[in-house]
């Protein structure tokens, strides 16, 4: 029964199903409708049935591919026979033996509209289904008691913040957001390059050229521009590295006033990153960073492998693993001097996580994502493998839970000026770019409240959606002219997509004074007037909103999602025609206005999930 939605109640009652959810996603429903009696008609398992059962985009809304359910004798007599005995119900109205053994079904429109968009309305804004907040619709329980940690973006100090680093950042951001809308607890984590030997030479560089109001300004840039500075003048004086190395020495030894000047340039950096993830609508639970490993973490790390059979010691006295056996060549761990690397540190950072994980959580994660260029994928395979290696059961492959979500170069990614190493000079140059766009629309520039702010939005909008377009494998071209249209699918193209839904009920009220009541009860709108191929065509789009989520899971694509935005964007361009609200008759109006809100609502659901700022207005 559907709860909170009367006219529905009215539908006949369900069978319920573990990871069927038909009070969350309407597909469910319908794939149960049909299993029930398929379960019937084959006498076989409902679960089982209900697996074979999907949507099907050509010729039928549903379909059910019977010979996987291997029964004796000829797949196409049995579709016949469902043909046969299939009984139209509220939900479905036909069902077509066809070829090979499948079954074709269509949905009862009228039953598809209401559910859907009822559905929709309920867990957009009310309560319903056990969802007390708003913007639900398209989320499962499916996750409830995992626990993933996302570890993204992770820029280096005093280094330029690059563009495998922006990739990490709008990919890892969109896969927090996709754990959490399946119903995982997710927490995210920066793991910060901040610590080793080149805040030593940092040190010495502030030492020479430091300015305190420069630092306070932009502690990225001025700590970047000393680096650089001192980098190429150490190579006529070598004395800075000998420098460099007894300050942080310091640091390793907890010198009190060396680690003040780290923390310092830690923090700094930490605020200036964190204004710019606040462009990017993005956040982090815990920065992290090499710096945070502790030198237990590391010591225990490093006697657990030199204990072991898989060690050797090279003769200038390194440690090394041979990973040749699986491929994976060899990998230093400890350097002669006694000092960890980059590994060792990913490795006592592991096993710490997972300790902590356990005292807070009483368990430890389910999963771990490490999302990082393709460029790092032999680290991360070696650090796994060492870690399947040291014999902890949570790092064996087959439980999963260690994950390298990888991504290929952005080529070119410049100011139109010139090379650019800093990302807000890239994000300044996409913010100006759609500032001078909506300028030249003065009528609508004037009715924009924070013009500016809407502005980067939509620049914000533009590099995130040209990243997001390809499978994440592949590498892609900068192109700041294709990224900024506002023709083809591009980020601007979603956003007035938006808008347009938004400003259609405005408009309506001013022209016909038309207004969907408030609160809203679908059951008051004359729903079955949504006939024509394109509202049917809308609505079946919008019901599998639900299951794009969940299968977004599978590949961990954000094309995915990208894809089914610019899918539902060019069936609601396509409807304006169509189906017009303005000067129709009322109920007809009304229920179409209603359908362009569901549709509004699913639009922003899935632009919120690709951590995109939907806007009201351009
Ligand atoms: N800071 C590193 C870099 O810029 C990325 C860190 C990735 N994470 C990790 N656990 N190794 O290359």
């Amino acid at each position: 029964k559907f709860p909170g939605v009367p006219l529905l109640s009215q539908l006949p009652e369900l069978p319920s199903l573990e990871g069927a959810d038909p009070l969350r996603n309407p597909i469910d429903a319908f794939r149960l409708a049909i299993a029930h009696q398929l379960a019937g008609i084959l006498n076989l398992d409902l679960q089982k049935v209900y697996d074979g059962v999907q949507v099907h985009t050509k010729g039928a809304d549903f379909i059910a591919t019977l010979p996987r359910f291997r029964l004796p004798g000829k797949p196409m007599e049995w579709a016949e026979k469902v043909e046969k005995e299939f009984k139209p119900d509220a939900y479905i109205e036909t069902a077509k033996a066809q070829k090979g053994g499948f079954v074709w079904f269509t949905a009862v429109t009228n039953t598809l509209s209401q559910l859907t968009l009822s559905t929709i309305n309920a867990l957009s804004r009310g309560e319903y289904a056990g969802s007390k907040e708003g913007g639900s619709y398209g989320t499962n329980v499916s996750g409830v008691g995992k626990d993933l940690i996302v570890e993204f973006s992770s820029p280096n100090i005093a280094k330029p913040f690059h563009a495998g680093h922006l990739r990490s950042t709008i990919i890892g951001a969109f896969l927090a957001n996709l754990y959490e809308a399946n119903g995982w607890y997710v927490e995210r984590w920066n793991y910060l390059g901040d610590w080793g030997k080149q805040f030593g030479l940092l040190a010495v560089a502030w030492g020479m050229y430091g300015d305190e109001a420069a630092l306070k300004e932009d502690a990225v840039k001025h700590l970047y521009d000393i680096y650089v500075r001192i980098n190429r003048e150490a190579e006529e004086h070598p004395e800075y590295h000998d420098q460099a190395r007894a300050f942080f020495k310091k640091m390793e030894d907890d010198d009190p006033a060396a680690l003040a000047l780290w923390q310092k340039f830690r923090d700094l950096s930490i605020a200036k990153y964190k204004d710019t993830y606040a462009r990017l609508n993005v956040h982090f639970d815990v920065y992290s960073g090499e710096s945070q490993v502790t030198k237990q973490s590391i010591s225990e790390a490093l006697t657990h492998i030199k204990t072991s059979d898989y060690i050797e010691k090279a003769d200038n006295g390194a440690y090394l693993i041979d990973l040749n056996q699986y491929k994976l060549d060899k990998t230093v761990i400890e350097r002669q001097d006694g000092t960890p690397l980059y590994i060792t540190r990913d490795i006592g950072e592991a096993k710490q996580r997972w300790d902590t994980w356990n005292q807070k959580r009483g368990k430890g994660f389910d999963k771990m994502i490490y999302v990082i260029a393709t460029q790092q994928n032999l680290h991360l395979a070696q650090f796994f493998k060492v870690l399947e290696l040291m014999g902890y059961d949570w790092a064996q492959p087959e439980q999963q839970r260690l994950l390298h979500i990888n991504f290929g170069l952005v080529k070119g990614m410049s100011t139109r000026k010139g090379t650019a190493v800093f990302l807000d000079h890239i994000l300044d140059e996409a913010g100006e770019n759609m500032h001078n766009v909506m300028k030249s629309n003065e009528d609508k520039y004037k009715l924009v409240a924070e013009p500016e702010k809407t502005a980067d939005v939509l620049g914000m909008t533009a590099v995130k959606i040209q990243d997001m377009t390809g499978k994440r494998i592949n590498d892609y071209n900068f192109d700041w002219n294709r990224m900024l249209s506002f023709e083809g699918d591009t980020g601007p193209y979603l956003q007035y997509n938006h808008t347009r839904l938004c400003s259609v009920e405005r408009k309506v009220q001013e022209t016909d004074g038309l207004v969907l009541s408030d609160p809203l009860d679908p059951s008051t709108l004359r729903l079955d007037l949504l006939s024509e191929p394109k509202a049917r065509d809308l609505v079946m789009l919008l019901a599998q909103w639900p299951e794009v989520v969940r299968r977004a899971l599978d590949d961990l694509q954000p094309s995915t999602i990208v894809q089914y935005c610019f899918k539902l964007c060019h069936s609601i361009s396509s409807a304006w025609e169509v189906l017009l609200v303005k000067g129709q008759e009322r109920d007809l109006a009304l229920a179409r206005l209603f359908a362009y809100r569901c549709a509004r609502d699913v639009l922003s659901a899935a632009m919120r999930l690709l951590t995109l700022q939907p806007l009201q207005r351009m």
